[in-house]
């Protein structure tokens, strides 16, 4: 993985300006000595898992694999996008046909992995109701996972789920297919999975949701999924010894970026759009939307964080990039060598005009309206950013992701916030429960219908 920034239009000074306080932010990581210090466990995490480790949540993927044609991840936040970002990320684009081909080419449902649906992220009645109908006579599996334990989207979906699973296939074998990530001790979610007996998973207490896609919340589903967890880990382990605190500012991508666009912040760029040019990358836009957004949008400050997907939206969103506000700029991922060749074919009568690019990678034409979208952009006032994969595997998704978050710590720290927390996320949640009548919220339910009712 590679970081450039020399297009990020902002001086040496004012990025070196803050090489202090991100050496201090970095120390202060390192020392435990920063807001938010007992939720550092993500820290040393990637050198902190043992083979071993990995052994034992590999034995639980391939229970599931063996037992399931389809196994659903219920979970919300950092419980959820982290291995949904992963598993799309490296999946075929057309897994869902692919696997409905195998299904109706051979009775038998031979299918290489089971496919990985996800639920428990939204309180749609209707998606809900047709995930239901499609689970129907599907050999299906449940991964239940919660920090707390008690968050309401993921425990209404793990209720149905559950419910499903037990009277299509017995209680016997949803207890070997039903799967508990969750909190050590409390919550609903640790209640259920030690009465039911089913194998679980702890959350460390010192990992935050949209910290921990390196803890069995993110590693199981994508084991599950069919792909290689310890190449992931040791993508991330690599990433860990290039961002460490001995490494210079210089050297240290995580600080370059952290300062980057802290310099850019106190320059007046409030947005910051990661855009990607591989649509397999739009689970990675919206991980790391999360990431940024919870860890840095406090006390009335921090970056507004987005996600495009290019060149798609180029036609939404191109204008305003290029000709709205100047308050936004830009971070993009980039794969060096997609996995496939593709070759645009001669055409006798040229009626599309395109024989210019006969024989030529459909990859090399996607690289030019990258490079050109980002002489454009730049021309436009839009810093760049650009991060490059070698390819798109789980090595190079492993670096990737311990370096948004170790950059993300800095980041938040020098910005002067608490990273590690989301107080604000539990605003709605109090509405919600004093609206739906939830017991002891008695007080609140009174207050908000004499507030909706004048
Ligand atoms: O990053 C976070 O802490 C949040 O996004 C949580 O992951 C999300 O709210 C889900 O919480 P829980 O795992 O407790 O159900």
């Amino acid at each position: 993985m590679k970081l450039d920034i020399t297009q990020a239009l902002i001086s040496a000074e004012k990025v070196n300006a803050l090489k202090s306080k991100v050496e201090e932010a970095q120390v202060a990581l390192e020392q435990g000595t920063c807001p938010g210090n007992d939720f550092l466990g993500w820290l040393h995490l990637p050198s902190s898992i043992t083979p071993e480790f990995i052994a034992e949540i590999q034995q639980t993927a391939d229970v599931l694999r063996k037992e399931c044609d389809t196994v659903v991840v219920a979970g919300i936040g950092g419980s959820y996008l982290g291995a949904r970002a992963i598993i799309e990320a490296l999946a075929n684009s057309f897994q869902w046909l692919v696997s409905a081909q195998a299904e109706i080419q051979n009775s038998k449902f031979k299918k290489e992995n089971p496919d990985v649906l996800f639920a428990g992220n939204n309180i749609g009645e209707d998606y809900l109701y047709e995930l239901t109908e499609y689970l129907r006579g599907r050999k299906f599996g449940v991964i239940n996972i919660s920090k707390s334990g008690t968050t309401t989207e993921t425990a209404l979906a793990f209720r149905l789920l559950k419910k499903q699973c037990e009277e299509q296939r017995g209680k016997d074998v949803a207890r070997k297919v039903i799967v508990a990530i969750t909190d050590a001790k409390r919550g609903a979610a640790r209640t259920c999975a030690d009465k039911e007996g089913y194998k679980s998973f702890i959350i460390p207490d010192n990992v935050g949701g949209r910290f921990s896609v390196l803890t069995p919340v993110g590693l199981l589903p994508i084991a599950i999924a069919g792909f290689d967890i310890a190449a992931l880990v040791k993508g991330a382990q690599d990433m860990e010894r290039q961002t460490a605190v001995g490494v210079p500012f210089e050297e240290n991508p995580a600080a370059q970026y952290a300062a980057v666009r802290n310099a850019l912040y106190q320059e007046g760029k409030k947005i910051e759009i990661v855009a990607n040019y591989q649509p397999k990358l739009h689970y990675i836009g919206e991980w790391w939307k999360q990431l940024y957004g919870e860890s840095e949008g406090k006390d009335h400050k921090g970056i507004f964080t987005a996600a495009v997907d290019l060149t798609t939206d180029l036609h939404s969103m191109g204008q305003w990039i290029q000709d709205g506000e100047r308050s936004i700029f830009e971070t993009v991922i980039s794969v060096a060598r997609p996995e496939h060749t593709l070759l645009f074919p001669s055409d006798e009568e040229n009626l599309d005009g395109l024989n210019f690019l006969a024989g030529k990678r459909v990859d090399e034409v996607n690289k030019m309206a990258e490079l050109g979208t980002k002489l454009a952009h730049v021309d436009g006032g839009v810093p760049n950013l650009r991060i490059e994969l070698e390819r798109l595997d789980e090595y190079n998704l492993g670096q990737l992701i311990y370096f948004f978050e170790k950059a993300c710590g800095i980041s938040g720290l020098v910005l002067g916030v608490n990273p590690f927390n989301q107080p604000g996320v539990e605003a709605y949640k109090k509405n919600m429960f004093a609206l739906l009548g939830k017991p002891g919220y008695e007080a609140e339910t009174v207050a908000i219908k004499q507030r909706l009712n004048h």
